[in-house]
C-alpha cells in the first residue's frame, strides 16, 4: 500500500516538542497520571496494582468495552471495538469498508486520514467542502449531488477539526437520511464529542441513530489523555466490526494493557473528567473572544460551537506560512497553517485546549502589534 505523506503530523513531527508554545493543538491539555490515578475506584485500583504486563483481548478489555458502550443510548458492549487511538479505527475501518470501484464523501477541509486512507485503498473519495462564508455548515443538497450508486460510505467529523463547526439537529438528521437512502455505512468521527458549547447542542451518536451509523471516540480529546492512545469504533453493524476487528490483527492485534485500565479509570471518573476540560475551553474561548475583538481588521473568526479548534483567517496583507514561521521564530508560538490542510488561502488552525493558551495569545498579540499595526 501507498499512501501521501500526513501533512499535519509530519509538521507536529517537526515542531511540537520544539516550541515554547503550541497554539493550534486539537487535544485538551493532558491529565497528570497521579490525579487520573486518584480517581480509581476499588475495582480498577485493584485492576493497576494487578496488573501484569501481557497481550490483551483483542477486542478490548470487556469493562473497559462496557464503560465505552455507557456513553451510548443503545450500543452493548460487544458492539465496541477499541484500538490504539482513533487514528488506528479510521485505518482499519476504512480499509474493511472501501476498495476499487468504491465511492466516498468525506467532510474538508479536514483530518487528512479521514480521506488519505480512502484512497490508498483504490476508492474515488469525493470531498465535501465547507466554506467559511456558510459558517462552515454541510450542504445537504451539494452532498446529495456528490452521491454515486458506488457511494459506499460518507464521513463526517463532528465537532468539526479543524472549524469548530457542529451541524444544527435538522442538518444532522437529513444526513443521517441521506445516508439511509444511499445505504451507505456513515462513519460520525465524534472524537470531540461532549466538548458542545451549549450541551443542548450535543448531537445523538451516529451509532445509535443508524443501523449502518459507526461512532469513532477516543480518549485524546475532550478527555484529554492523548497519551494513553485508546480510541474506539461503536455500531450495531457487528458484521462490520468483526471484520475491522480481523484488519486489526495486521496493525496492532491489541490495545496496551496499561492504558486499557487507566481509559477505564478515566471514563468511570468522566463527569469529572469532561467538567476540567469544559472549564479550560470556556477560559480559552473567552480570551479569544476578547482578542478576535481588538483585531477585527487582521482577523476573521467564524466562532466555534463545540471542541477545542476553530478556522480563523488572516486577512492582513502577509500570507499566513510566512506569517506563520516568523511567529514561531519570533515568540516560539506555533499555529497550524491551513496549507497544512491542503487548504489555499489564509486560514489557520487554533487549538484552545491547553493551559498556556493565555501567555501563547500574549505573545501572539505582541508579535501582531509589532508586525500588523
Ligand atoms: C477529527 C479527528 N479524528 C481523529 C483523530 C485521531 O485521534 P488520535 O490521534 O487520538 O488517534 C484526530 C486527531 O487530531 C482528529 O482531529
Amino acid at each position: 500500500m501507498r499512501i501521501a505523506d500526513f501533512e499535519l503530523e509530519r509538521f507536529f513531527a517537526r515542531w511540537e516538542f520544539a516550541v515554547d508554545h503550541v497554539l493550534c493543538a486539537s487535544d485538551v491539555e493532558g491529565w497528570p497520571m497521579a490525579d487520573l490515578l486518584a480517581m480509581a475506584d476499588d475495582e480498577a485500583r485493584a485492576l493497576w496494582d494487578g496488573l501484569t504486563l501481557g497481550y490483551t483481548e483483542s477486542t478490548g478489555h470487556p469493562l473497559l468495552r462496557r464503560e465505552i458502550a455507557s456513553l451510548y443510548e443503545g450500543i452493548d458492549e460487544s458492539e465496541v471495538l477499541v484500538f490504539s487511538g482513533a487514528e488506528e479505527a479510521i485505518f482499519c475501518l476504512v480499509n474493511v469498508l472501501l476498495g476499487p470501484g468504491d465511492d466516498a464523501i468525506v467532510t474538508w477541509p479536514g483530518y487528512q486520514s479521514l480521506y488519505e486512507v480512502g484512497r490508498a485503498a483504490g476508492a474515488t473519495v469525493n470531498l465535501h467542502e465547507l466554506h467559511e462564508a456558510d459558517g462552515w455548515a454541510i450542504d445537504l443538497d451539494r452532498m446529495r449531488r456528490q452521491l454515486s450508486p458506488q457511494t459506499r460510505l460518507i464521513i463526517v467529523n463532528a465537532p468539526h477539526n479543524p472549524t469548530g463547526m457542529l451541524p444544527d439537529r435538522d442538518t444532522f438528521d437529513g444526513l443521517v437520511a441521506l445516508a439511509a437512502d444511499a445505504g451507505a455505512h456513515l462513519l460520525l468521527d465524534e472524537v470531540y464529542r461532549f466538548l458542545e458549547f451549549d450541551p443542548a447542542d450535543r448531537l445523538p451518536a451516529g451509532a445509535d441513530v443508524y443501523p449502518r451509523g459507526i461512532s469513532l471516540g477516543v480518549l485524546s480529546k475532550s478527555f484529554a489523555m492523548a497519551g494513553l492512545r485508546i480510541g474506539w469504533l461503536a455500531t450495531h453493524d457487528r458484521e462490520m466490526l468483526d471484520r475491522a476487528a480481523r484488519f486489526k490483527d495486521y496493525t496492532t492485534i491489541c490495545a496496551s494493557a496499561p492504558a486499557e485500565v487507566l481509559s477505564l479509570i478515566g471514563l468511570r471518573a468522566r463527569e469529572r473528567v469532561l467538567d476540567r476540560s469544559r472549564g479550560i475551553v470556556a477560559t480559552n474561548l473567552e480570551r479569544l473572544d476578547r482578542f478576535f475583538a481588538s483585531w477585527p481588521d487582521s482577523f476573521s473568526w467564524v466562532r466555534p460551537r463545540a471542541g477545542s479548534v476553530g478556522f480563523p483567517r488572516l486577512l492582513a496583507d502577509v500570507p499566513i506560512d510566512r506569517f506563520a514561521a516568523d511567529l514561531v521564530e519570533a515568540e516560539g508560538v506555533l499555529l497550524l497553517p491551513g496549507s497544512r490542510f491542503g487548504h489555499p488561502g489564509q486560514h489557520f488552525r487554533l487549538g484552545f485546549g491547553r493551559t498556556d493558551l493565555g501567555i501563547a495569545l500574549e505573545r501572539l498579540e505582541a508579535f501582531a502589534t509589532r508586525t500588523l499595526r
